[in-house]
């Protein structure tokens, strides 16, 4: 049980660090750069994802390590969950996007930063579908559901 509590504590705080990061994106930084002229607002966004994009990957990767593992640490009434399902979408969703598509600079070359409102609006979804997850695992996790 000392490793389930280890690697839940692992699991929370990767959260805490990428999705914490993900809402200050969304709710300040992005309204903020949207003011700007277009190409300073583009140098903006792209400093921050500098700064931001690897510390984004690690907080990924332990999150993914540590809840695969408490995953096949536990008994299948919890595993076969659909919030953990939830969790696991969010997951993928974002892993996509940080190891394929960033790499790849699909968003630049498919025009998505370009567009304020778009960038936003997408921001805005995963950013809701990652406060769903937070929720629901911690209230399935007590057997709420
Ligand atoms: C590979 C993807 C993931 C897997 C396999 C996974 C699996 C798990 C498992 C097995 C637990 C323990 C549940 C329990 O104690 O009964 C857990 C807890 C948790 N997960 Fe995930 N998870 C994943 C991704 C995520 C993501 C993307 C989020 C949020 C955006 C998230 C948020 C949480 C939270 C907040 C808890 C703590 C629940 C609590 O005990 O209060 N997880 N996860």
């Amino acid at each position: 049980m000392a490793l389930f509590n280890i690697l839940l504590a692992i699991h929370v705080l990767s959260v805490v660090w990428w999705i914490g990061g993900v809402f200050t994106v969304t709710a300040s930084l992005l309204p903020l750069f949207n003011r700007l002229p277009a190409d300073e607002r583009i140098q903006w966004i792209q400093r921050f994802e500098g700064r931001f994009a690897n510390q984004a990957r690690i907080a990924v990767l332990l999150a993914g390590i540590s809840g695969f593992w408490m995953y096949a640490l536990l008994p299948g009434a919890i595993t076969h969950t659909w919030w953990i399902g939830l969790m696991l979408l969010v997951w993928v969703l974002f892993a996509i996007m940080l190891f394929v598509a960033e790499p790849l600079r699909l968003p630049a070359k498919l025009g998505v930063i370009r567009n304020p409102r778009k960038f936003l609006a997408l921001h805005a979804v995963l950013l809701a579908l990652a406060l769903a997850a937070i929720a629901c695992g911690v209230i399935g996790a007590r057997g709420g559901f």
